[in-house]
C-alpha cells in the first residue's frame, strides 16, 4: 500500500499500575479517546511530519522497527490526530505507538500483523519509559477490558461499567521518574514492598470478583486501598490527594489515581445515574473527561 490509516485507543488502569511493573496483574480498560495517524510513502529516506524528521519518538520507532523487518527502504509522512491528553496517564504515547506501527504494518504487509505491532510499538514505548511493563501497548491494541500480567499478557475481561470520570489534575509528569521512584522505594523497603504486593494481587482478585457481582460501593472501597498503597510508594501527589477527596465529598464511592502518577489524572468511581451530577460538581475545581469504556482496539481508518 501506498498509504494507510489507523486509529488506536488510550486507556485507563482501574488497579494495579506500577505493582504489573513488578508482574502482578492489572485490570484495564481501553477509553474512547483515540489517536489517529495517516502515513504516506515517499522516496525521502525517514519518518517525517511535514517538514519535521522525527527521531526518537515512539510512532517513528515503532515504524522504523516494521520497516527494518520487512526491508523497506522508503520515508513516510504522517499525521497525527489525537483526543488523548498527552503524559497525564491516559496511555496516548502507546496509542500513537500503536496505530504508527499499524499503519506501518498495512504498507508493508497489506494487514495488521498484531505480534508485529506489538513488538514495533513497546519499542517505541521503550524511547520514553523506564522499563514498560507493556500494559499501555497491549490495550491500546487489543482494546476492550483486560487483566494484563508482564509474564503472560493481555487476557481479555468484562468490565461492566459502562463510563467512567477521570480528572485530570493539570499536572503533567514523566512515567520513567515515577517508575523509578517505586524501584527506589522497594531497593530501601524490600520486606514492605513484598507486603505491598503480596495485598495488591489480592486486591486485583477482590475487585475481579466485585466486578462480577457489580458491587460498586466494595470496588470503591478497593479503589482507594490500591490508591493508599500507591501514596505509600511515593507516586500521589498534592493534587492527586485533593482530587480524590472533591469527587469523595461530591458522592463517588471511590478514587485513586491512574497510569504513573506524580500528577496526571484520578479516576473516579459512581453510581451510573449520579455521575454527571458528580462530574459538574469536580469540574468547579479540575478539568473531567467522563469517557467510555471497553473501547475498540487498534483497527485500520478509511483515508
Ligand atoms: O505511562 P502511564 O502513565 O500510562 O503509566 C503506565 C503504567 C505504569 O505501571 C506506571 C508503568 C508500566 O510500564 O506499567
Amino acid at each position: 500500500m501506498m498509504k494507510a490509516a489507523t486509529s488506536a485507543p488510550g486507556k485507563v488502569i482501574l488497579f494495579g499500575e506500577h505493582f504489573v511493573v513488578y508482574d502482578r496483574p492489572a485490570i484495564v480498560s481501553a477509553i474512547h479517546l483515540r489517536a489517529r495517524i495517516e502515513a504516506w510513502i515517499h522516496d525521502q529516506p525517514g519518518v517525517w511530519i511535514g517538514s519535521r524528521r522525527l527521531v526518537n519518538h515512539p510512532a517513528s520507532r515503532a515504524i522504523e522497527y516494521v520497516f527494518e523487518k520487512a526491508g523497506f527502504t522508503s520515508g513516510v509522512t504522517l499525521k497525527i490526530s489525537s483526543s488523548i491528553p498527552s503524559s497525564v496517564g491516559l496511555g496516548s504515547s502507546a496509542s500513537i505507538a500503536v496505530a504508527s506501527a499499524g499503519t506501518a504494518s498495512l504498507i508493508t504487509l497489506g494487514r495488521i500483523d498484531e505480534e508485529l505491532v506489538k513488538l514495533a510499538a513497546g519499542e517505541g514505548e521503550k524511547i520514553i519509559h523506564f522499563n514498560p511493563s507493556g500494559i499501555d501497548t497491549s490495550t491500546a491494541l487489543y482494546g476492550g477490558g483486560g487483566l494484563y500480567t508482564r509474564s503472560r499478557g493481555f487476557t481479555p475481561i468484562e468490565i461492566p461499567l459502562k463510563k467512567i470520570l477521570i480528572i485530570d489534575t493539570g499536572k503533567t509528569r514523566k512515567t520513567g521518574e515515577m517508575v523509578k521512584r517505586v524501584k527506589e522505594f522497594m531497593e530501601k523497603n524490600k520486606e514492605r514492598f513484598d507486603k505491598i504486593l503480596k495485598r495488591e494481587e489480592e486486591l486485583i482478585e477482590e475487585a475481579l470478583d466485585a466486578f462480577r457481582s457489580l458491587d460498586l460501593e466494595r470496588l470503591g472501597r478497593l479503589m482507594l486501598e490500591n490508591q493508599s498503597l500507591l501514596r505509600e510508594v511515593g507516586v500521589s501527589s498534592l493534587e492527586i490527594e485533593e482530587a480524590v477527596k472533591i469527587a469523595l465529598d461530591a458522592g463517588a464511592y471511590g478514587a485513586k489515581l491512574t497510569g504513573a502518577g506524580g500528577g496526571g489524572c484520578v479516576i473516579c468511581l459512581a453510581d451510573e445515574d449520579r455521575i454527571e451530577g458528580i462530574s459538574k460538581i469536580i469540574s468547579n475545581r479540575f478539568k473531567v473527561y467522563l469517557t467510555e469504556l471497553s473501547a475498540d482496539g487498534l483497527r485500520e481508518e478509511k483515508i
